[in-house]
């Protein structure tokens, strides 16, 4: 099935030489005219560059001692004069790992982005960058993401690059990769990975995560055998790609989509699908005419844009993990954004997307209802339709023509999945600058809620804990798990859908209230209150909460509260022994000293938008 056929214009390789006669109108089977630089420059005045201003010039295009050394070893790879002269460079940055399974097709979907590169006429060239596999990393990708973000941006940096191509879609890996683009600030443009396929255990769909937590509950109760468990996990991943509920992953590659940085429907595609390898070739042809434009993330990357992710990331029922990406991402373009704004937003907008963990269905299904052009064409009055994305066109002209085939899978604003909003953002005096929930994918009775805390001072300690058959707890108690945070976890761990006391799931509970400074995998669910901030670890409220202190939650209400008086939390404060430091040196070191809080983005201090940085020199 073909939703959305990207661009099937004939190959044509192209350069500066031939470009005004050469560059054609492309349209594609949907109806999608992805306009040529020159039909750019006619419509919105993009400028089409002279060669001598492209970046790669000042390393392969005079004639000095220097750019002798660069040529001479472009031809020791066996690249000649007709590779690069006058052409755009074009970085592919890669993912691609022998540990990432979600990125396991990478390796040869840059074969199909240089396929397109060529075709338009632009020197593709590979660089390999930290793959980020999420389920192997530790302790956590997120104590990572700032360095794919910094080697993204420096490898663009440091060699003969024009556009960049970057290729991700592991939770991570698409903040970091997107977040390094926009502080280089040349053409950049995203191709995300895709989801897998549908998991798949005796006839029942399997999703990622979700399904996983579900039934190692049901084996902690004695539900199901070990036999059952090895077959499931033999069952839940088959084939490359990303998680296929809407988890991070596929959250963060539709609202990068929605900010205008990826080709229009080319989140949606599963990773296998043919469709996946020709949106690939695409993007490489794309990228060489953002190149001559100049079409820089600056110029896409608006705060309505992000406004339009925002309302994306709501009606999709996005992973909370997004909040903390979409502010970093907005703050590395100079664009004040703070989590108050979801918060207005998931006020207006319902969830759309019957996708688990908040719906039914997975992204396989999504792609055939129509992916998220079809989810943006139902929230078509909500969005700026004038912003401008990577194909140099406004989004209502990429949204013509959008359908929705399977209305089960992707609902229309009159008849919702839930009007709760994706997100509530709570604050009060246990989080005075916020915490984060997601209502839809809670029990309700747990919406409003005030019971007594359980509080475990670490991981290990909760760890312990819950396994206790003989654990004071009821299903009315607030499980807190403090020492999770970006400082304390370190880097902020997804341990935020704590277990469910064992003795209370074998008593059938599947949902609590459960409060900490860390955060949960978008393919989690429950009534899980994440990112409480300012952290514990460094002093937040949360380090002085005691089992048995009353605690209050009314996400209707965005309230939190901890029924302690204030003198006796100041006692306890004045008490309070801050932690040694969790590394003596290195990288961790580093990260400790600069890492924001959650609210902020959990960005390095040192990389938020600032003064541009002047282009390497070449002796
Ligand atoms: Fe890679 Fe979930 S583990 S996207």
């Amino acid at each position: 099935m073909i939703l959305v056929d990207l661009d099937q214009t004939s190959a044509r390789a192209r350069n500066w030489r031939n470009s005004a006669s050469d560059r054609r109108n492309r349209v594609d089977t949907s109806g999608l005219a992805l306009l040529s630089a020159q039909e750019n420059v006619a419509k919105g005045g993009y400028r089409v560059r002279d060669p001598q201003t492209l970046r790669s010039h000042r390393w392969l295009g005079v004639n000095d001692l220097r750019s002798f050394g660069h040529r001479s070893r472009l031809r020791q790879m066996g690249f000649d004069q007709p590779d690069w002269a006058g052409k755009p460079v074009i970085g592919i940055i890669n993912t691609w790992s022998d540990i990432n399974a979600c990125h396991g097709h990478l390796r040869s979907r840059a074969e199909d982005v240089k396929r397109g590169v060529l075709q338009a006429g632009g020197f593709p060239l590979e660089l390999p960058a930290m793959s980020l596999a999420e389920p192997f990393v530790k302790p956590s990708t997120m104590l990572y993401r700032n360095f794919l973000a910094m080697e993204a941006e420096e490898l663009l940096r440091s060699h003969p690059i024009d556009g960049a191509v970057l290729m991700g879609g592991c939770d991570k890996t698409t903040p970091g990769l997107v977040m390094g683009a926009i502080s280089m600030g040349i053409p950049a443009i995203y191709v995300p990975a895709g989801p897998m396929l549908r998991g798949n255990w005796r006839g029942e769909t399997l999703g990622s995560g979700s399904d996983t937590w579900k039934y190692w509950d049901e084996k902690r109760a004695g539900n199901i055998t070990d036999a059952d468990w090895n077959e499931i996990e033999g069952g839940i991943s088959r084939s490359y790609g990303t998680c296929m509920v809407m988890g991070t992953a596929a959250t963060m590659m539709a609202i990068t989509e929605a900010m205008g940085l990826a080709l229009p429907g080319a989140s949606s595609i599963p990773a296998p699908d043919a469709n996946h390898a020709r949106m690939c070739a695409a993007a490489g042809r794309r990228i060489v005419d953002m190149v001559w434009e100049d079409l820089t993330p600056a110029r896409i990357l608006t705060p309505a844009a992000f406004d339009n992710a925002i309302r994306v990331h709501m009606a999709m029922g996005g992973s909370t993990n997004a909040i903390i990406h979409v502010v970093a991402m907005a703050r590395r373009a100079g664009i004040a954004l703070d989590m108050a704004r979801f918060d207005q937003i998931s006020r207006e907008v319902p969830v759309l997307a019957n996708i688990r963990p908040s719906g039914k269905y997975l992204m396989e299904d999504f792609y055939y209802a129509g992916g998220l052009r079809a989810l943006m064409s139902e929230l078509a009055e909500r969005l700026d339709l004038s912003c401008i994305t990577v194909t140099g066109q406004p989004l209502g002209e990429l949204l013509r023509g959008a359908q929705v085939f399977l209305r089960p899978v992707i609902r229309p604003l009159s008849d919702p999945v839930s009007t709760a909003g994706a997100t509530a953002v709570l604050t009060g005096n246990l989080a005075p600058r916020g915490c984060v929930m997601k209502p839809p994918a809670a029990d309700k009775r747990l919406l409003k809620h005030r019971g007594p805390a359980i509080a475990f001072e670490d991981y290990n300690h909760m760890a312990r804990e819950v396994e206790r058959d003989d654990l004071e707890v009821t299903p009315d108690h607030i499980l807190v798990l403090k020492n999770a945070g970006p400082k304390g976890g370190p880097g902020m761990p997804e341990w935020g859908m704590l277990p469910i006391p064992r003795k209370l799931v074998k008593a059938g509970v599947r949902d609590m209230l459960r409060i900490s400074d860390g955060r949960m995998s978008g393919t989690s669910y429950g009534a899980c209150i994440l990112h409480v901030a300012p952290e514990s670890y460094v002093g937040g409220p949360l380090a002085f909460v005691k089992t048995g202190d009353e605690i209050e939650v009314d996400a209707e209400a965005r309230r939190i509260h901890l029924h302690v008086p204030d003198e006796e939390l100041n006692r306890r404060r004045a008490a309070w022994t801050p932690p040694p430091p969790r590394y003596p040196r290195g990288y961790g070191a580093m990260f400790s000293a600069h890492i924001g809080q959650a609210d902020e983005g959990c960005d390095f201090d040192y990389l938020l938008a600032g003064e541009r940085i002047a282009e390497p020199e070449i002796h």
